[in-house]
């Protein structure tokens, strides 16, 4: 009697036991922070760089122990070429490509390409907190891509291997790197130049190699990126903006739980305001350290010349105004007075 007491005591312990053991793991799942990895292709010392940084800290602080941001810079673990595709997949949770990238995706981003549209980071601000910049961040929606919100990089300049770049004539037959943008092809082309899409890890090397001549960027990846080195001339156009939008996967933001997406939107908002604020005294600075370098000549063109830059660029809107839109035209070009 004591025998089959103890032995269905003891298989009452073991089914305890083996309770415990499924309940503990589900237990230790439901304490794991949700792992938001955020993957981007510039430095850490950018605009960029520190938006992201930012939002970890932010993110972070508002969510304890919910959630744990990683944050993957200079490419390391998607390029240009794979973070769209990755970020739709689900293998990151977070990327800011820069607003030339979704080609793929929407044609109405080609907006922000076309050449000289923008008078200065104030007019492209006010476009995109309008009701049509908003409007631009739910617009790839139903290709599964979010919009959070918009990051300043600035405005780009023209680099070249040669001692000469002051007026359209003098890139022609040039080799010049671009990034995946069908509009900044046509800009190129419009100059009688050779464009050609590589993605933004590649562009030290064929630079310094020879398999492109010269490239367009802002201060801020012309210095960190250190193409200065191996460029002879960068001129100061100003002709386009290199901005950034910062995208997540559609379903997977939609089936966070209410709380921990309010707080990381808060927290975006933060990021957001802290690296458009930074970005324009980042470009600055960089500019000032390349000159410091001497590796490199500043030209800046005067109101002649950038009136022939403008010119030869004219065709790309009329190229473009069909897919983009007039009316999306016409907001940005308000957005100037
Ligand atoms: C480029 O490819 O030149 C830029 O878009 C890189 C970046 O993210 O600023």
């Amino acid at each position: 009697m004591n025998c089959i007491k103890s032995s269905r005591w003891l298989r009452m312990v073991a089914a305890g036991i083996a309770a415990a053991a499924v309940a503990l793991p589900l237990s230790a799942i439901a304490q794991q922070p949700i792992v938001i990895k955020f993957s981007h292709v510039v430095a850490e010392n950018t605009p960029k760089g520190q938006g992201a940084l930012k939002f970890k800290e932010l993110a972070e602080k508002k969510l304890p122990g919910k959630v744990q941001v990683q944050v993957f810079p200079s490419s390391q673990l998607f390029g240009d070429a794979k973070e769209l595709e990755a970020l739709l997949l689900g293998d990151v949770q977070l990327i800011a490509p820069s607003l030339s990238k979704f080609d793929r995706y929407t044609k109405k981003l080609q907006v922000y390409d076309l050449p000289f549209l923008f008078d200065d980071i104030e007019a492209v601000d006010r476009f995109q907190s309008g009701p049509q910049g908003q409007a631009l961040l739910t617009s790839m929606k139903n290709r599964g891509l979010v919009g959070l919100g918009y990051w300043h990089n600035g405005m780009k300049q023209l680099s070249s291997n040669k001692d000469k770049l002051a007026v359209p004539d003098d890139v022609k037959g040039l080799k010049f790197r671009i990034q995946a943008s069908d509009v900044l092809e046509a800009q190129f082309r419009a100059l009688g130049s050779n464009p050609q899409k590589m993605a933004f890890s590649e562009v030290y090397q064929a630079l310094q190699t020879g398999v492109v001549d010269g490239q367009e960027n802002t201060w801020s990846n012309i210095y960190s990126q250190k193409f200065y080195e191996v460029q002879k001339t960068i001129a100061e156009t100003n002709h386009g903006l290199l901005d950034y939008m910062v995208v997540t996967n559609a379903k997977w933001w939609d089936g966070l739980p209410a709380d921990v997406r309010s707080a990381l939107a808060d927290a975006m908002k933060e990021a957001t305001a802290y690296a458009n604020k930074l970005a324009s005294d980042i470009n600055e600075a960089d500019k000032k350290k390349i000159a410091d370098t001497g590796k490199a000549k500043i030209y800046k063109v005067n109101k002649q010349e950038l009136a022939l830059w403008r010119k030869s660029m004219e065709p790309v809107w009329k190229k473009f105004e069909g897919d983009i839109g007039r009316d999306l035209i016409d907001g940005a070009l308000k957005a100037n007075q």
